[in-house]
């Protein structure tokens, strides 16, 4: 299968695995990205069966309004049930790098608030240890290369996202190189730099569930 081919298996994947637990006033999660959109596709034969989604970038929004699913503002939910997106790297313990897409900051809003997480990726982005994937950073415009240069401190290499603002209107900054023994740790560190809207580290709210596209089938990791 090719990594597409993976990208729909999983978002397939994670419709069949929420339909059973859906209800009419259901509201749903959704991520942002290629594999996001693979689930967008495969939830939309379901709209019937639950009240809406919560967005987590404008682009998810569009997708959702496309296939006729209603999108609600997340600060008019009382309960969101599950929160369902891709990742750029995961590891053995559910710990994430998000944020290729830019979309990290609300990704990171919706999964905080979501009672379940689901992570789906193809098998590409399982590693050991997270970090080869250049970490992304949301900033404050203004204080754009004063974190950089904190970041320099705590050992990576930050390079601006030239051209990219995200539905925040913050800027990104990607770091190469970083050592990250413990997620946590790099997670609060790097938030705690003022000017830092947040990071792509998900491992205070890690993923509670991966649905993992492999050759040899979509496997359930807890
Ligand atoms: C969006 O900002 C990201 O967090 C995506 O979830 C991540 O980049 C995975 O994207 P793909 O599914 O397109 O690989």
């Amino acid at each position: 299968m090719t990594q597409d081919e993976l990208k729909r298996a999983v978002g397939e994947a994670a419709a069949a695995y929420i339909r059973p637990k859906l209800d009419k006033d259901s509201i749903v999660g959704v991520g942002t990205g290629s594999t996001a959109n693979c689930f967008i596709d495969a939830l939309a034969q379901d709209k019937f069966l639950f009240a809406g989604a919560v967005a987590s970038s404008e682009a998810t929004a569009q997708r959702l309004r496309d296939h006729g699913i209603e999108v609600f503002d997340l600060n008019n939910v009382g309960k969101l049930d599950f929160y369902i997106d891709g990742a750029d790297e995961v590891n053995r313990n559910l710990e994430l790098i998000k944020g290729g897409g830019a979309a990290l900051t609300r990704e990171k809003i919706v999964a905080a608030v979501a009672r379940e997480f689901i992570c789906i990726a193809d098998e590409t982005k399982m590693v050991e240890r997270l970090g080869k994937f250049p970490l992304p950073v949301e900033v404050i415009p203004m204080a754009r290369s004063y974190v950089a240069r904190e970041l320099v401190k705590l050992g990576g290499n930050p390079v601006y996202r030239e051209g990219v603002v995200t539905d925040n209107g913050g800027q990104i900054l990607d770091v190469y190189d970083l050592f990250v023994d413990s997620a946590i740790g790099m997670e609060n560190r790097i938030n705690h730099i003022t000017g830092v809207i947040t990071n792509g580290l998900f491992a205070r709210r890690a993923a509670d569930v991966l649905l993992l596209g492999t050759q040899k089938g979509v496997r359930t990791l807890t």
